[in-house]
């Protein structure tokens, strides 16, 4: 099964890609999270993206669909993969169109999450994720079972840069300018799925597991 997670930032993507990469047995391809370790790793697709993430902008559509189209060529996607942040323009959208059409390989699902701004601000605001695990959690709403410890890893949990409540906004904008235009274009394919993101964290994945016809698995 091949799925794409849509939805603004802060919409609960990849918290629930997390939960859905374990109901599925597929690995989930974060292109924030691929972007994130090749600055950390100090590559010069790294230093080239870090002043654009850190704005709150869009890396161009070239680099992320090579990062893409390499990583889905990998043993642990051949059986599909989920899709998290990408695509995010529809230039992007179409240059996945052609790489799936071109192995052969079909898109299922396009799930839409919708969670208002305001909303989308206070979860920013108490995020906090495991640079190696990627688990994320929040202060408040999904805590970790230790203050400031990631509860698969252990590791010290940390504070995004592109978190603050200024480029938050920012990205909303972004979001909707460059990448709501997508909901359409997979509306019109008959693949989009939308869901309530604003529901707890626990609900949103029963109704995600419901909407794709898996059983649900509850996660840590
Ligand atoms: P990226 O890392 O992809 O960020 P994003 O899509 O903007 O989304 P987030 O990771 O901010 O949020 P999310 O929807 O995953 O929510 P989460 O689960 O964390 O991208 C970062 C940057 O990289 C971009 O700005 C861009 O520069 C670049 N980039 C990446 N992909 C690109 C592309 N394709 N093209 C160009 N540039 C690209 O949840 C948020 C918080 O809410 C957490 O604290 C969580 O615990 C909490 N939460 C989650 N669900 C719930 C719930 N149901 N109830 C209450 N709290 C909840």
């Amino acid at each position: 099964m091949i799925l794409i997670l849509l939805g603004p930032p802060g919409a609960g993507k990849g918290t629930q890609a997390h939960r859905l990469s374990a109901m599925l047995s597929l690995p989930t391809l974060s292109t924030g999270d691929m972007l994130r370790d090749a600055m950390a790793a100090g590559t010069a697709l790294g230093k080239k993206v870090k002043e654009v993430m850190d704005s709150g902008n869009l890396v161009a559509d070239d680099d992320v669909v090579a990062l893409v189209e390499e990583r889905t060529r990998e043993e642990d996607c051949q059986n599909g993969f989920i899709l998290d942040g990408f695509p995010r323009t529809v230039a992007q959208a179409d240059a996945l169109a052609a790489m799936l059409s071109r192995r052969d390989l079909t898109l299922d699902h396009v799930i839409n999450f919708d969670v208002a701004d305001d909303e989308i601000v206070r979860r920013k605001g108490g995020r906090l994720t495991a640079p190696k695990s990627k688990r994320i959690y929040h202060v408040e709403f999904n805590p970790p079972k230790t203050a400031g410890k990631c509860d698969e890893s252990g590791e010290d949990l940390v504070q995004r840069d592109d978190d603050k409540e200024d480029v938050v906004r920012h990205r909303l904008n972004v979001y909707r300018e460059q990448t709501m235009p997508l909901i359409s274009y997979y509306a019109d394919k008959g693949i989009l799925i939308p869901l309530n993101g604003a529901e707890s964290v626990e609900t949103v994945s029963e109704n995600l597991a419901n909407a794709l016809n898996v059983p649900y698995k509850q996660t840590a």
